[in-house]
């Protein structure tokens, strides 16, 4: 399981959840408000309510000829009524009341002032030296109603604000991102042999210091890989001249001592001369191989290459190779110069390491697959894995400094292909196998 996570996701997320968080509190803080200031207006209309009724009540009451006694106030036309009211001696006996009023609402005894019943505000006041008290009542459902419906207005731009929010976020992100996923992509699309330095100058300050951090190990790396390949390089071009002439030198000594003793040490340095110089002409290729240059501009017909090195070969070992090439061309981006060397090695090993009784095949066919293959002695797995590092041989009597598989490794790496190496060769009970398809460089 993986525990990476988006930025982008993530920032959408926690932003969203944020925006609606404040804005909940803010729905409750400006609900809480808005009821405070509904409270007051509607007290201040219920109490101006009572002042004005009341006068009216008491001059209605004090002209009755019929003295006390309670009487509804008639509707003028029918209706519903939002406030109602009783108008009651200090006794608590009904003088006067709307017409939907319900006694019940009220407290047995009038009072002054505001209280609060379960169900109603009421208001009282009070006339004639408190003897007359007006109650006007007013159902706390309306305000709850009223408080109800503000809140659930400021509610309502939740819902558009969640997915208004989410793709604002992500839209935002993306676009600040935008210039950073470039550089990933950038870096990620550069092949494995690209050092030059990545371009960081539009990334955003907060990334800048990646860019820089990795151009500087770039660079380091670089400069790391130069020295080893021109030091290989030039170490082994140096060797080349004073060991042609050393060589040319003890050649012609050989000639002029008579001793037989001597001559063969003179043969044994000669020996060790040539193999000294062999080394130093692989080192040579090694340095070219690993120093790129394998991927050519353009693509070019391999296949005269391999019959022009093939017929080299046989100059040297007359009938030992069969050749089998291809109808038709084979195109590849694959250098010339470097198929040739990485050719050279495995034809030379396979007539080489090989058995001498058994002749060396080497095909090409059309889709490009290239195939050296030699009878002789297996190489166990735990060898043949091993062989292509650099000086790694595995167990044979012929000369060789163990260069020549990291060579050719090392080009077809360097053109992106895969060279195969197997032992017993395909369809064979023994011998090795080299394989590859030059088509697919790049
Ligand atoms: N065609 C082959 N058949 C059998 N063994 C092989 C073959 N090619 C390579 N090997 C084994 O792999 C080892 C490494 O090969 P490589 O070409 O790297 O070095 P080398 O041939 O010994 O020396 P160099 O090529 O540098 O002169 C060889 O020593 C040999 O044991
Ligand atoms: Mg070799």
């Amino acid at each position: 399981m993986t525990n990476r996570t988006s930025l982008q996701k993530n920032l959408g997320i926690g932003l969203t959840l944020g925006v609606i968080l404040l804005w909940l509190l803010g729905v409750i803080a400006s609900g809480l408000v808005a009821q405070h200031e509904m409270n007051e207006v509607f007290d201040s209309a219920l109490e101006e309510t009572a002042q004005r009724i009341l006068p009216l009540a008491v001059t209605d009451i004090l002209n009755r000829e019929t003295g006390t006694g309670n009487q509804r106030a008639p509707a003028m036309k029918d209706h519903d009524e939002y406030l109602t009211y009783l108008v009651r001696d200090d006794q608590g006996n009904l003088l006067l009341q709307s017409h939907d009023a319900d006694p019940r609402v009220f407290g047995t005894l009038p009072g002054e002032g505001f209280s609060n019943t379960s169900t109603h505000r009421i208001y009282g006041a009070s006339a004639v030296s408190d003897t007359i008290y007006i109650e006007v009542a007013e159902p706390l459902a309306h305000r709850r109603e009223a408080a109800l419906e503000a809140g659930l207005a400021l509610l309502m731009p939740l819902i558009f604000l969640i997915p208004v929010s989410l793709l604002g976020v992500w839209w935002m992100v993306r676009l600040s991102l935008r210039k950073v996923v470039e550089f990933q992509q950038s870096i990620e699309s550069r092949g494995a042999g690209d050092l030059s330095p990545v371009a960081g100058d539009r990334l955003p300050k907060e990334f800048e210091p990646i860019a820089v951090a990795v151009n500087r190990l770039l660079e380091r790396l670089h400069r790391a890989l130069e020295a080893e390949r021109s030091f290989t390089a030039n170490s082994a071009h140096e060797l080349r001249t004073p060991l042609a002439t050393a060589l040319a030198k003890v050649q012609r000594l050989k000639t002029q001592v008579q001793s037989d003793q001597l001559k063969n040490n003179v043969a044994e340095i000669e020996e060790a001369l040539r193999s000294l110089s062999m080394l130093s002409g692989k080192l040579l290729e090694l340095a070219k191989a690993e120093g790129g240059g394998a991927i050519s501009q353009s693509r070019h017909n391999l296949v005269p290459i391999l019959a022009m090195i093939v017929a080299d070969f046989e100059g040297q070992v007359p009938g030992r190779i069969i050749l089998n090439l291809p109808e038709s061309e084979v195109n590849s981006f694959l250098d010339p110069d470097a198929f040739a060397i990485l050719v050279r090695n495995l034809i030379e090993n396979a007539l080489r390491h090989g058995s001498h009784k058994q002749p060396v095949e080497v095909s090409m066919v059309n889709d490009g697959t290239l195939r050296v293959c030699n009878g002789g002695n297996i190489v166990p797995p735990e060898q043949l894995a091993l062989l292509r590092n650099r000086f790694a041989r595995s167990k044979t009597d012929a000369a060789g400094s163990g260069l020549g598989l990291a060579i050719a490794d090392a080009i077809a790496t360097g053109a992106g292909l895969t060279l195969h190496l197997r032992s017993p060769a395909t369809g064979r009970q023994d011998g090795f196998e080299a394989e590859l398809n030059v088509a697919g460089a790049r």
